[in-house]
């Protein structure tokens, strides 16, 4: 499908796809986007996952006949990316490959064979005769640190690889075909929050590199092509990457019988008296994808779970492991609960806590069935003593 004078879309389809990279819904499939852009010399940007090879190919050659591709771009190396590189190189060994010096590091280790390639830094280019020349913008950890964009002045089209792309597929290609543009929004959100909040100071960088940029189209390598919300995409990624001014603590609980859950409305009442914003989920009734997000960013995390089987409850385990890990840096945690004989759970989620790099209040706040008002007096002094270490 022709995009631009100069380039055309080579991806593949995958509507029926629903769970992405292990841990990401994919409620609208995916697509696995590839363009070929052409001067006198041609070259692809980003291949298609293994599996779509074939059709992959043939869309190809519609264009250049393989043995005449010249040049293979990638922006960065994850396999839904360079997966169909290996049987490309089999057609065509004298194919270069293209990409930042992490990006062919990894290649080598992922295709386990020798191939032509060239490193690129910011501000080098690809002449591709014509007039038709790529400027390569590196810009790591979009997502892995191999990234980098790739820009065709040309014809005014930003590669941005997996920035600004979403999960979601529909045969026209374009955004401005979407059928429900919100739905579209929702599923840019969720990639953002699935693949980038962790990079968040790298979002930032990225899209400081590409601000002087005249773009009239981005070509991601998940989604529709943005044409119509190039704007309101790049607005939604640096305020999605901003930091929050109203930081707040997050308390996350499970409670079986209501003891653990008056812990949690105490420190919560306590440390909002101390001048800290809470934000509470119980988390059996709570959005997964929200809890996440006020886990990742909150100033401070409490988890609360009483003690069933000498152990801490699933809920709140499968909330830690939403921890951006590489993000914590010390964030002060606590944990309490109510137990009936044995009472670990308070010291199992400190142990994981601490793994994680949280600073973790020592001992936490536990106590034996139905807190009293000592118990409850001891609870605001403890929320008094956190409340402190977060001004
Ligand atoms: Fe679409 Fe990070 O790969």
């Amino acid at each position: 499908m022709k995009l631009t004078k100069h380039v055309d879309f080579t991806g593949s389809m995958n509507p029926g796809m629903r769970i992405f990279d292990i841990i990401m819904r994919t409620e609208y499939g995916t697509s696995y986007n590839s363009y070929v852009v052409k001067g006198e010399k041609a070259a692809v940007i980003e291949t298609v996952h293994a599996d779509y090879y074939e059709e992959f190919l043939e869309r190809i050659e519609d264009i250049v006949p393989i043995a005449e591709l010249d040049y293979v771009v990638l922006n960065h190396t994850e396999p839904d990316h360079s997966g169909s590189l290996v049987k490309l190189l089999e057609k065509n060994p004298k194919i270069q490959v293209i990409g930042t010096a992490v990006a062919i590091r990894n290649l080598k280790n992922i295709t386990n064979m020798e191939f032509e390639s060239r490193t690129v830094k910011t501000g080098e280019q690809l002449d591709l005769g014509e007039g038709v020349v790529l400027d390569f913008i590196v810009s790591p950890n979009l997502h892995w640190p191999d990234s980098m964009f790739t820009y065709l002045k040309k014809d005014k089209v930003l590669f941005s690889c997996d920035v600004f792309g979403s999960h979601f597929c529909e045969p026209n290609v374009l955004d401005k075909y979407v059928k429900n543009p919100e739905i579209l929004r929702g599923e840019r959100w969720n990639y953002y929050n699935c693949i980038f909040s962790p990079f968040k100071r790298f979002v930032l960088n990225g899209l400081e590199r590409i601000k002087d940029l005249e773009v009239e189209m981005i070509c991601p390598s998940h989604g529709p092509v943005l044409v119509e919300y190039i704007k309101e995409s790049m607005e939604d990624y640096r305020n999605w990457s901003e930091e929050n001014e109203n930081k707040f603590a997050a308390i996350f609980y499970v409670t079986a019988y209501g003891y653990t859950e008056k812990l949690a409305n105490t420190f919560k009442e306590a440390l909002e008296e101390a001048g800290v914003s809470v934000k509470m989920f119980n988390a059996i009734e709570c959005d997964p994808g929200e809890m996440a997000a006020a886990l990742n960013e909150s100033k401070a995390v409490l988890f609360g779970s009483p003690t069933i089987n000498r152990d801490a409850l699933k809920p709140l385990w499968d909330v830690i492991s939403c921890t951006e890990a590489m993000n914590v840096n010390k964030k002060p945690a606590l944990s309490f609960g109510s137990y009936g004989w044995s009472g670990e759970a308070v010291k199992m989620l400190n142990n994981r806590l601490s793994d994680l790099g949280y600073d973790v209040e020592e001992n936490g706040f536990r106590c034996v069935f139905s807190p009293t008002e000592e118990d409850l007096d001891n609870v605001k002094k403890m929320a008094k003593e956190f409340a402190a270490k977060l001004s």
